[in-house]
């Protein structure tokens, strides 16, 4: 017997602060390692990752994970921004996680936002996930609007890894890392929805009760490409790690 309301059940964690969200998103991370040395994570940047990498980096150092094997697959990348520019996500990436464990360099993969054919680009990072036999584990944050990666809210959703011309909300937004909102880039490529969904396990972390809004439409509202994430609802596991301040809602 079972009932319907455990099916696709979330399962909804809340804690008290973001250093215990850290650590128990990291814990999530490497335990998914342990059991699968040849993992394949999916990885996003952001404020809300921060500790969860911090935390990867500390159980790398002590010993308890290792890394030589993993793939990992970034979530997105800025158009026209040089990869060792301050700003660009592959920067991002190196100092907070990758220069500090023993992931090997050709594992690494990124959407190249400086590719001369975007398209065919978009393309071949699918086939490549692909090759690597699927994301094994996708980390995610969320946008205050419900945005995954760079999925905005829109008419439709968007499937495959694709270009997007930022909204000038997210330019504004972002324009914080630069020197002035004309340096920010108007697109980037990301992956897509479809790309998301195909991860066999999903763990999305939200801080802050800016985030309340979304994630009680992630849970329980109208699954709709106006909020993207709310798209999660059909997947089959995911895990949210939520704070106070994100859980206030549901
Ligand atoms: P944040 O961004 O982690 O900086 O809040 C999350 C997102 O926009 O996906």
């Amino acid at each position: 017997m079972f009932q319907m309301e455990d099916i696709h059940k979330m399962n909804v964690l809340v804690y008290d602060n973001d250093e215990k969200i850290g650590i128990a998103a990291g814990n999530y991370m490497c335990g998914q390692v342990l059991a699968k040395p040849d993992s394949v994570l999916g990885l996003a940047t952001g404020s809300t990752p921060l500790k969860p990498y911090g935390h990867m980096i500390e159980l790398y150092k002590k010993g308890a994970v290792d890394f030589s094997r993993v793939t990992t697959f970034n979530l997105d990348e800025y158009c026209n921004l040089d990869v060792n520019d301050k700003n660009s996500y592959h920067t991002f990436m190196y100092n907070n996680l990758f220069n500090h464990i023993n992931i090997s360099n050709e594992n690494i993969n990124f959407l190249d936002g400086n590719a001369e054919d975007l398209e065919k680009e978009c393309k071949e990072y699918e086939k490549k996930i692909k090759r690597a036999g699927g994301i094994d584990i996708q980390l995610l944050g969320i946008g205050s609007n419900g945005h995954i990666a760079f999925n905005e809210p829109s008419d439709s959703f968007q499937r495959w890894s694709h270009v997007v011309k930022l909204k000038e909300s997210t330019i504004n937004d972002n324009s914080r890392f630069f020197d002035s909102v004309d340096e920010v880039p108007t697109h980037a490529v990301t992956m897509g929805i479809g790309s998301i969904m195909q991860a066999k396990r999903i763990l999305i972390i939200a801080i802050g009760e800016n985030k309340a809004d979304a994630i009680k439409q992630l849970i329980d509202g109208n699954v709709t490409p106006q909020c993207p994430a709310s798209v999660l609802q059909f997947h089959t596991d995911v895990t949210l790690m939520l704070d106070t301040g994100a859980a206030s809602k549901i």
